[in-house]
C-alpha cells in the first residue's frame, strides 16, 4: 500500500505521515528533507539557490547530510523552497522518491507533489491543510518551546511567502490531487488529527 501525504508547511503532514507509518507498519520518507539537503548543500558550496545550475549541482549531496539537524531550521526550509522550483532538481530527486514508493511492503511519503507526480498511483492520498493563522501559531509555540525569540507576525509572513512560492511554481506546484481526501487540521489537536488521518486512510485501504 502506498500512502501519499501532501500539504503546506506546518500543516501537520509530517506528524500525520509518521503516525500512519507506525500504524500501518510502512516505511516513511519525508521528501522535504531531500529538498532541504539540496538547499543546504547549495549554501555550503557557496552557490545561488535561485540558479538552476548551482541547485542541480547540489543534488549530489552526501547521504550523511540527511541527518544534519541544521536541515530542520527555517533557513534550510527557505532554501529548499527556492531550489525546488527548478525542474532539473525535481527530476534529479524523482527516481529516489519513486523507488522508495515502490518497495514491496509499500510506503508512506510526505511532501508537496506525492499524490500528483511521484505516486499518482498511490492507494491513499491525503491533502493535509490548515489556515495560515493556525499553522503560524503552531510553529510559534514549537519555536518558543525551543527557547527561541520569535514573532508570530514574522512566522505568518514567512509561511505565506513559502506557500506562495510552493503553489505558484510551474513545475509540480503544491495542489491537492483530484482524488485526494482533504484533511483540515486548523481546529484539531495532534491526536485528533492523527485519528482522523488513520480513519480516512483505513476507509481507502
Ligand atoms: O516539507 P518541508 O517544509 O520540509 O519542505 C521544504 C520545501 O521543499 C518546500 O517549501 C518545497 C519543497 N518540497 C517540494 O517542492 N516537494 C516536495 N515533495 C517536498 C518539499
Amino acid at each position: 500500500m502506498i500512502i501519499a501525504v501532501d500539504g503546506p508547511t506546518a500543516s501537520g503532514k509530517g506528524t500525520i505521515a509518521k503516525a500512519l507509518s507506525a500504524h500501518f507498519g510502512l516505511p516513511h520518507l519525508d521528501t522535504g528533507l531531500l529538498y532541504r539537503a539540496v538547499g543546504r548543500q547549495c549554501f555550503l558550496d557557496g552557490g545561488n539557490p535561485d540558479d538552476g545550475g548551482d541547485a542541480l549541482a547540489a543534488t549530489s549531496f552526501p547521504d550523511t547530510l540527511l541527518s544534519d539537524p541544521e536541515l530542520r531550521s527555517e533557513a534550510s526550509g527557505g532554501l529548499a523552497s527556492r531550489v525546488s522550483i527548478h525542474p532539473a532538481v525535481r527530476q534529479a530527486l524523482f527516481e529516489r522518491q519513486r523507488s522508495f514508493a515502490l518497495q514491496p511492503a509499500g510506503a508512506v511519503l510526505d511532501g508537496r507533489d506525492i499524490g500528483t507526480v511521484i505516486a499518482p498511483d498511490a492507494d491513499v492520498k491525503l491533502f493535509v491543510t490548515a489556515s495560515v493563522a493556525a499553522r503560524a501559531r503552531r510553529r510559534f509555540l514549537e519555536m518558543q518551546g525551543q527557547g527561541r525569540e520569535v514573532s508570530l507576525d514574522e512566522i505568518a509572513a514567512d509561511l505565506a511567502a513559502r506557500d506562495a512560492r510552493d503553489t505558484q511554481r510551474k513545475d509540480a506546484p503544491l495542489v491537492a490531487a483530484a482524488d485526494a481526501r482533504v484533511l483540515d487540521t486548523s481546529e484539531l489537536g495532534r491526536e485528533e488529527a492523527i485519528a482522523a488521518a488513520i480513519s480516512l486512510a483505513s476507509t481507502r485501504a
